[in-house]
């Protein structure tokens, strides 16, 4: 071989073991990501700071316009800044979060985020989720180890031999496409296409959020969350704009209040929902659904699992869900983003090729996502039940909750609420609380001779206490 065609040859090779041109040209990279929403723009930026070299895969790079993941808590925001993310939360008209204003038939509770003595003190924020995630996005492309590709993954290509996944099969413009990497993370969303082989739960909806977008509402406290609280389900209303505010109402299965008969849903926002509402806020909450545009979107639990498949990650609303009410979804993704970069930084797993040794990684991922995600898991769920209150005994844990937080005993469940207190018996113990105080309010409130009746009441209040958190406890312990 003469010296000429060698230096040519090793030209070649430089080229082909640039890991941009591998990308463009071959459709190659360490780690493929499909789904440039919350969870996989976080990644993407994260491995691309370790150096990896990423593919990361979305259907659609338009702006989206959702009724989803508005306001991010404390603990998101920190695992933001954790992951060098801050400034997407700069530029897009975000509202400061102070806390949560519950409104119980009228009556107010403030509950203030907990200021753990650090400063500046926590905070959330609120925002068009469009505008967040167009930043998420850039923050992608900014980073030189990350191509951006607009494709719509259709297929995993798995190695037919290992069963070991390889990459995905994709369809651009009309044209397929394939795209191939050591390790392949899914990370498309509530709906996912590629759970249902190798998740093996499927996600349970029992209620809907109809989405309105109210211009100007007067909110009874500013920079807070609200929660509505009546004989109907809760609504959530917070600012997500300057002129702005997202109303989230919540309507279950087969909620006779809104059936076709008495009006369907928008019957039920005007003679049901509309007077619940603080007085200050119902004149841009009819003007809402005066103007129409109604939206809505399933409220899912799904419980995570450990993944059995080589060469595959789930992550997200693919891997996860719980009920939105406590704006948790976000806050769960970002922190899983940071535990995963740590578990799979290049010192621990020098190459994703490893497959066996990035799914013994994975196995301590499920057990160490614990910390934060079985709080907001199971917080969302048995929060849920209790706020929704659709038997009479949940009505009475509903009081008892709202007079447990008007004892000012709110420190604790909203630290858990917002994401800063990853301690799962912390919640347990505030629940276990609320199910004694509800219980002795009836007692407390009962004359003396009805004191056997009451005794049986307290049981079986109990007993639905336990219902409303066991299950999705017990749904944490699952592998
Ligand atoms: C009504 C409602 C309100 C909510 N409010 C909040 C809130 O206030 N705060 C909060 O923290 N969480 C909230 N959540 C939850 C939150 O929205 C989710 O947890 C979060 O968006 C999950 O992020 P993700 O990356 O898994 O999915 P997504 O952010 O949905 O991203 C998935 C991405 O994958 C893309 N994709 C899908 N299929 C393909 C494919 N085949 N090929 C390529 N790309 C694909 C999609 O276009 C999308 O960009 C809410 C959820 C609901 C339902
Ligand atoms: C990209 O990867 C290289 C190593 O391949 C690393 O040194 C560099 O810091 C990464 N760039 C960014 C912006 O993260």
């Amino acid at each position: 071989m003469s010296s000429a065609s060698s230096i040519v040859a090793s030209d070649r090779d430089a080229y082909f073991d640039d890991p941009k041109e591998r990308r463009r040209r071959h459709h190659e990279a360490d780690v493929l990501i499909v789904g440039a929403g919350i969870a996989g723009c976080a990644l993407a930026v994260a491995f691309g700071k370790q150096g990896r070299s990423v593919l990361l895969l979305e259907k659609s790079l338009k702006e989206p316009d959702r009724i989803v993941g508005e306001l991010l808590q404390p603990g998101g925001v920190q695992a933001l800044e954790q992951l060098g993310l801050r400034d997407c939360l700069e530029g897009i008209d975000a509202i400061i979060v102070k806390g949560y204003d519950v409104i119980f038939h009228g009556k107010h509770v403030q509950i203030p985020y907990p200021t753990d003595g650090s400063s500046p003190a926590p905070e959330g924020r609120s925002f068009h989720h469009g505008r967040f995630i167009m930043k998420l996005r850039e923050a992608a492309m900014a980073n030189p180890n990350v191509s951006v590709v607009e494709t719509t993954a259709t297929s995993l290509i798995t190695s037919s031999h290992t069963k070991e996944v390889l990459g995905v099969d994709c369809i651009s413009g009309g044209s397929r496409d394939c795209f191939f990497a050591d390790l392949t993370v899914i990370a498309d969303g509530y709906a996912s296409k590629f759970r249902r082989e190798h998740h093996p739960y499927t996600p349970r909806v029992k209620s809907k959020f109809w989405g309105l977008e109210l211009i100007d509402a007067e909110l009874p406290v500013p920079y807070h969350g609200h929660v509505v609280l009546s004989d109907s389900p809760p609504v959530l209303l917070y600012q997500i704009g300057k002129h702005e505010t997202r109303a989230l109402v919540d309507v279950p299965e087969n909620l006779s209040a809104a059936s076709v008969k008495v009006g369907g849903v928008k019957g039920y926002l005007r003679n049901t929902v509309l007077p619940s509402l603080p007085r200050s806020v119902q004149p841009s909450f009819h003007a809402a659904i005066e103007r129409g545009a109604l939206r809505s979107m399933p409220n899912s639990f799904l419980p995570p699992t450990t993944n059995k498949t080589l060469g595959l990650i789930i992550l997200g609303d693919a891997l996860n869900m719980r009920h939105p009410l406590t704006g948790g979804g976000m806050t769960v993704a970002f922190n899983d983003v940071v535990v995963l970069r740590d578990l799979l930084s290049p010192e621990k797993v020098p190459s994703f090729a490893d497959t066996k040794l990035v799914m013994k990684q994975m196995y301590s991922f499920h057990w160490e996502r614990k910390r934060f995600a079985s709080v907001i898991n199971i917080l969302a769920q048995s929060l849920y039940s209790v706020f929704c209150a659709d038997d009479p005994n949940l009505r009475v844990l509903q009081r008892g909750c709202f007079q447990y937080f008007q004892l000012g005993r709110i420190e604790g469940p909203i630290g858990l609420l917002a994401g800063l207190v990853k301690e799962p018996l912390v919640l347990f113990w505030h629940f276990c609380s609320v199910a004694f105080l509800s219980i002795w309010c009836l007692f407390a409130e009962a004359p003396f001779h009805q004191l056997p009746v009451v005794v049986l009441r307290s049981i079986s209040v109990f007993w639905t206490a336990c219902i409303v958190i066991v299950p999705y406890m017990l749904s944490e312990m699952k592998r």
